[in-house]
């Protein structure tokens, strides 16, 4: 048995103890319980994405660990511990929980092993972050791995395509609410073997960012990655201060539905609105806009994918499509 196997057991049994926490202690129901169904949570979904609750002690799943025999170095390598350290800096031998007084949010692997875990803390100012992750061990790469895929693989198959959204809560209102191809980036700006990931099941992905500045920010970067991983690209944007989870809550399925229809743009116009909105009236602006635009066009593999986005492109700008086509020829030239 080596290291790896050590720190899936650990992980696996964590995520049971959590699990069990939540549903069975009286700190889990009464705190943990009660806020995911208070964020609308039911059951079913509860035990599809296994989700459980540390208690708030420093030492609670340390020491259910050692009672199970579990040495205190997969606890540390997995993250699920932290070392005290003395005065000087170094090992004083003793170790705390890293997840304390959270709702746990465990992170599986494609084939469904528990890798990690993200915790949401539950109190209205705390100090520490509002989430929290395991660190990076020999099973957990956090740029590697997409929240909900396990869960969402085979529909994202049959329904060809794959949501993108940001964070946890985004995934499982979705999943709950019949949009079961979902997965989030978990707030980091998506990496290229996420992308990867995704593309092993379909190539088209609707980016769900939240409705923030921060959001159609990270849509507009992960819309040129996504695009050079070869994957066709459409946008749905929510309401300023709304994300997926927040929106689907306020409107129902059903109408969260005929948003995800209606508001859908393929990235050419998601892009052409940001924009030329800031670039409203100002021809110089403008230019660049279009420029920017043509910069993410030829990150598109394809070329007859390309093709037919430089046309888009024209008939949006009301720009000459052979002046966009000498314009984007330079462009390329420049670029490499
Ligand atoms: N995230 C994180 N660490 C943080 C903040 C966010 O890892 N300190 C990740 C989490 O995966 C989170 C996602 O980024 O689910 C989205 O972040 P954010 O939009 O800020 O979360 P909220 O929607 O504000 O979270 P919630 O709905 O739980 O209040
Ligand atoms: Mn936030
Ligand atoms: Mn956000
Ligand atoms: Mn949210
Ligand atoms: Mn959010």
């Amino acid at each position: 048995q080596n290291e790896k196997d050590s720190q899936f057991i650990v992980s696996n049994w964590a995520k049971d103890h959590y699990h069990k926490l939540l549903l069975e202690s009286e700190e889990g129901q009464s705190i943990g319980l009660s806020y995911l169904r208070q964020r609308g949570l039911n059951q079913s979904t509860i035990q599809t994405f296994e989700l459980g609750y540390s208690l708030d002690m420093w030492d609670d799943l340390l020491k259910a660990a050692q009672k199970e025999g579990f040495q205190a170095k997969y606890l540390e390598k997995t993250g699920l511990t932290i070392i005290r350290e003395d005065e000087q800096g170094k090992d004083s031998g003793r170790r705390y929980d890293r997840f304390r007084g959270r709702v746990m949010f465990p992170i599986h692997n494609v084939s469904g092993r528990v890798i990690g875990f993200g915790a949401r803390t539950l109190k209205a100012n705390d100090k520490t972050a509002k989430y929290l992750n395991s660190p990076e061990s020999d099973i957990y790469h956090k740029s590697d791995v997409l929240y909900g895929l396990f869960q969402a693989r085979q529909a994202i198959r049959s329904e060809e395509v794959c949501y993108l959204v940001e964070g946890y809560l985004d995934v499982l209102s979705l999943y709950q609410g019949g949009i079961k191809n979902v997965v989030a980036s978990s707030g980091t700006s998506l990496t290229e073997s996420q992308i990867r990931l995704i593309a092993r099941y379909s190539e088209n992905v609707t980016v769900l960012y939240d409705g923030d500045a921060a959001g159609i920010r990270a849509s507009l970067r992960g819309i040129d990655m996504l695009l050079e991983g070869g994957l066709n690209v459409r946008v749905v944007l929510f309401p300023d201060g709304d994300d997926p989870d927040s929106y689907i809550r306020k409107v129902g399925d059903q109408r969260f539905k005929e948003h995800l229809e209606k508001a859908s743009q393929d990235f050419i116009s998601f892009k052409t609105s940001v924009v030329a909105k800031e670039a409203a009236g100002d021809p110089v602006k403008k230019a660049e806009a279009i420029r920017d635009v043509l910069q993410s066009i030829a990150k598109v593999p394809d070329p007859i994918k390309r093709q037919v986005f430089l046309q888009q492109t024209s008939g949006a700008f009301g720009i000459d499509e052979q002046v966009l086509i000498t314009e984007y020829n330079k462009l390329v030239k420049t670029a490499t």
